[in-house]
């Protein structure tokens, strides 16, 4: 019996076959580990990166509902108890942990496909509690018209990755080729409130935005998923403002750069 795991999804696969037991992450790495841990519970619990707790009660409700298949269920559980690998409640069977393994090459060659990809960065940001969180972006991404939408992918280890799931609205704030300081701040730079200490900033619908930006797209999230170490929110376009000449900073091969008609 396998559990996969792609992206927030587990499925059960060779159900039938009772003799093995183990979990495959599919699109995952070990070293991205700790950040697996929230999207999964309480179905999968991961206790270190070799082994991985999967719920009895998944379990039963995924696999096959026929009694031949849950007296097998039942049988692999009374085999694994005395080995220690139920859980001390009884709610859980410990299972070998099988991860993606991207081989170094495509990692390196997909890094530098990437830096080939001109994209213009964004400035994320929320309100969380009265206080405000922002970080640069490239993955921002126009998605439909009808409703008009975008997408952005934040890492899960950013500082408004955790404000920006609870608080459910962000404003995405295009840079201009004149915002060179704010990009190294909003990337790491800086931390936290001392981010918007650079540019004029304002607050609109109770989102921090920049005025001078090339434009500022008022969002609040519609549909969120995790993928490997990321989330992909969809936001639902609230409010536009857009502002002065065009000319947005472009952004390649970690360099900024500004656009040139041919
Ligand atoms: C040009 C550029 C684009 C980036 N795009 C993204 C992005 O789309 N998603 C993301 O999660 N991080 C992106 N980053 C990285 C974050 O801005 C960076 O990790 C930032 O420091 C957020 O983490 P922190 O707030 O915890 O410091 C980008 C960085 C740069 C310089």
């Amino acid at each position: 019996m396998e559990v996969r795991v792609r992206g927030d999804r587990m499925a059960l696969d060779l159900a039938e076959d009772f003799s093995r037991f183990k979990v495959v992450m599919c699109d995952r790495t070990a070293t991205s580990f700790a950040s697996h841990q929230l999207s999964l519970e309480p179905s999968l619990t991961l206790a270190d990166k070799d082994t991985a707790w999967v719920s009895l009660s998944w379990l039963r409700t995924t696999g096959p509902a026929d009694t031949h298949w849950q007296t097998g269920l039942d049988q692999m559980v009374a085999k694994a108890a005395p080995h220690g690998w139920i859980s001390a409640d009884g709610s859980a069977v410990k299972a070998h942990l099988e991860w993606a393994e991207v081989a170094p090459q495509v990692s390196d060659s997909f890094r530098l496909a990437m830096r080939r990809l001109a994209a213009t960065p964004c400035l994320i940001t929320t309100m969380s509690a009265g206080r405000r969180h922002g970080m640069a972006a490239t993955s921002v991404t126009s998605l439909s018209f009808d409703p008009p939408s975008i997408l952005v992918c934040v890492n899960a280890q950013a500082s408004i990755h955790d404000p920006l799931r609870a608080e459910g609205r962000f404003c995405a704030n295009l840079m201009g080729g004149n915002h060179d300081a704010l990009l190294g701040a909003f990337s790491g730079e800086l931390k936290g409130e001392a981010r918007f200490s650079l540019g004029d900033w304002q607050v609109q619908a109770n989102l921090p935005y920049l005025p001078d930006a090339q434009a500022n797209i008022f969002c609040s999230v519609a549909e969120k998923w995790r993928y490997g170490t990321h989330s992909i929110f969809v936001g639902q376009v609230e409010s536009v403002r857009t502002d002065g000449e065009l000319d947005p900073m472009v952004y390649l091969d970690g360099r900024k750069g500004r656009f040139a008609a041919v």
